[in-house]
């Protein structure tokens, strides 16, 4: 019998590529999701790639009565993988109360629920945001890179939640648990049917920029050509979403599999390699052969100057390895942007 796995925002960006590839590992899926930041058509686009509808709810997770029920009337859950939680970083400074309450009460229910579920593990989204700007010796980060305080409410949740789910598991809990530190997730399935849907003006790099090749955006600002790197822009470690989705395939396995005694495990999710904001422009502009205008601005407030990540541990431990290229990627993020215009979404 096929083992199901709960995904908590499984219609997100992360969530909605994670579901297909659980399903093509061979899962059920049931999704809970409350479409505060996604789009009852996620199921659609899942369900042409994968030819399987995933069970679906529609409920708020911080509601913990209505999370049990949802539990009860699809029952078999064996694992849980939480994604569902605000994700703005600007949005956080200004509605602190909102992000501590999303991101924290939702991951209380859940560990709360599990063990009266019979789930025997969780895999957990976290950022690599919770390193803050590694010192130099410290670059590529790995996961013994200090924490430094955070520099956004969101942030803050991120390390909250790994102090819970640590202290959780220190208290005996009946469960494994997976922490994943993404670096910078982007692009979209290479079939164009799933990809990430930012509401209103886009915040993050590569949605911005995909609105501005295609027209939407009159230009994109570099924020900041100053810093100390070697062409003054920042530099971050872009992973490709379905590679990082197929983490979290491997990650519940073996804890569902017990591949590992350890009950708490915790790993970067990266490429290994630093690409600066200036570069990404010219990888797109080569990889798809349109122009980005864009112009340099100032700095953005709390922007960290470069990180990336040491894969390593998530290489060698996991078996995990980030395989897209980066011109792939690109190309995969502008042909979801070319299907979003076609569908006269955006
Ligand atoms: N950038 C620009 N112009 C833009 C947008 C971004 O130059 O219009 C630059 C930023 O200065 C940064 C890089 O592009 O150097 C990437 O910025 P993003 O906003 O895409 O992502 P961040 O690295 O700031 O990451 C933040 C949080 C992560 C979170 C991620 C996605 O730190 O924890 O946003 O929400 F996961």
């Amino acid at each position: 019998m096929k083992k199901k796995i709960l995904v908590a925002g499984g219609t997100g960006y992360i969530g909605s590529h994670t579901t297909v590839e659980l399903q093509q590992a061979g899962y059920d899926v049931l999704i809970i999701d409350d479409l505060s930041n996604s789009n009852i058509e996620v199921l659609d686009g899942i369900e042409r790639i994968t030819g399987i509808r995933p069970e679906f709810v529609q409920l708020d997770l911080k509601d913990k009565e209505g999370t049990r029920k949802a539990l009860q009337e699809h029952p078999g859950v064996e694992g849980v993988i939480l994604f569902a939680a605000s994700k703005a970083v600007g949005e956080s400074v200004q509605q602190p109360l909102k992000y501590y309450r999303n991101n924290i009460t939702t991951l209380i229910n859940i560990l709360e629920l599990m063990p009266e579920f019979n789930m025997k593990g969780i895999v957990f989204s976290s950022s690599c945001t919770v390193y803050g700007q590694p010192d130099p010796e410290n670059l590529p980060v790995t996961e013994n890179a200090p924490i430094k305080p955070a520099t956004s409410p969101y942030g803050n949740t991120k390390q909250i939640n790994e102090e819970i789910i640590r202290d959780t598991i220190h208290a005996g809990a009946p469960f494994k648990s997976i922490i994943l530190r993404y670096f910078n997730p982007i692009g979209a399935h290479p079939t164009a049917e799933i990809g990430e849907l930012p509401n209103g003006v886009p915040q993050n790099l590569i949605p911005y920029l995909v609105q501005t090749a295609i027209g939407i955006r009159k230009e994109l600002s570099v924020f900041g050509d100053d810093y100390n790197t070697p062409d003054g822009s920042c530099i971050r470690d872009y992973i490709n979403v379905v590679d990082l989705a197929k983490a979290h395939v491997v990650a519940m396995n073996r804890m569902l599999e017990n591949k590992s005694d350890d009950k708490m495990e915790i790993f970067n999710l990266g490429t290994g390699r630093g690409v600066s904001v200036l570069e990404l422009v010219n990888t797109f502009e080569k990889a798809t052969g349109v122009k980005v205008p864009h112009k340099i601005v100032g700095r953005r407030e709390g922007d960290i100057e470069q990180v990336w990540a040491n894969p390593e541990k998530a290489n060698n431990v996991l078996g995990w390895k980030a395989e897209e290229s980066l011109e792939d990627t690109l190309k995969s993020a502008w042909n979801w942007q070319l299907k979003l215009r076609e569908r006269g979404i955006q």
